[in-house]
């Protein structure tokens, strides 16, 4: 096995902590998801000026239709102006766009724009973003499998999660405090380092970013090997 590379290929982040910032401004948590857009704008820049290949986006969960309705409304919303304001930029930047998850939940237009974006980027190979909306890690595994079961490949389902094709993440990313995954990419994070952080997703900003790759650099990853192999082979 090559040792591993000190920059991530893939980097997956749960965005968290938009109400909160708002409420310590006194301002709506609706105010706090529209900050969170500049704080997205931000990172896709400066993951792309840092080489690295591979960006997974946790926009909504399958559990985040249990909030207040406007709140939901709201998120919908900023997602569908988000696609429909962001796409020329990306697309011109060679940004490829994915979403993933259960997007027949999602407004026909929504689904509709997603299709035009995925089709539209699918050959740019600068950066690959995936957005996660109405995803969980469960209903991945689940809906890989009866895919799997369905095409009589039941051995080969992890061929049919919604990241297939893409590398693992090597980093994840949570902001706003919380030490959990919060059903996001429970396959593909077996092997995946674990970085926290108090900042809460509205502030997160490139020097944050930076903080982190600088701790993912310091950690020695195993995959179930012991130190002196990993570094043996590091050493050539
Ligand atoms: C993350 O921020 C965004 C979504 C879950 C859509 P939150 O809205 O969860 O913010 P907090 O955790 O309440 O502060
Ligand atoms: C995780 O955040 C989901 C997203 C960031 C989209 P939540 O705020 O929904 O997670 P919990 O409820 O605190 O675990
Ligand atoms: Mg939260």
């Amino acid at each position: 096995m090559p040792p591993a590379p000190k920059v991530p290929l893939h980097i997956a982040v749960v965005m968290d902590g938009n109400g909160r910032w708002a409420q310590r401004r006194m301002l709506p948590r609706v105010a706090g998801h529209r900050q969170g857009v500049e704080s997205v704008r931000s990172i896709i820049r400066v993951v792309g000026e840092r080489g690295i290949r591979h960006l997974t986006l946790f926009a909504f969960s399958s559990e985040n239709w249990q909030r207040p309705a406007d709140e939901v409304g709201f998120l919908m919303e900023l997602f569908l102006r988000a696609l429909r304001e962001e796409m020329d930029r990306l697309h011109d930047s060679g940004v490829r766009f994915s979403a993933i998850g259960d997007l027949s939940r999602l407004a026909p237009e929504t689904q509709q724009l997603i299709e035009e974006a995925q089709a539209r980027t699918a050959a740019n190979d600068r950066l690959w973003l995936n957005v996660a909306v109405n995803y969980g890690g469960r209903w991945d595994i689940a809906q890989a499998v009866a895919r799997a079961v369905a095409a009589g490949r039941s051995h080969a389902f992890p061929d049919y999660l919604a990241l297939a094709g893409q590398p693992d993440p090597d980093l994840f990313i949570r902001t706003g405090g919380e030490r959990r995954v919060s059903n996001f990419l429970l396959w593909q994070m077996a092997y995946t380092e674990l970085y926290f952080t108090d900042v809460l997703w509205p502030e997160f900003g490139a020097e944050d970013l930076e903080q982190a790759l600088a701790w993912y650099a310091g950690r020695e990853r195993r995959f179930g090997m012991t130190g002196e192999q990993v570094r043996e082979v590091a050493g050539g």
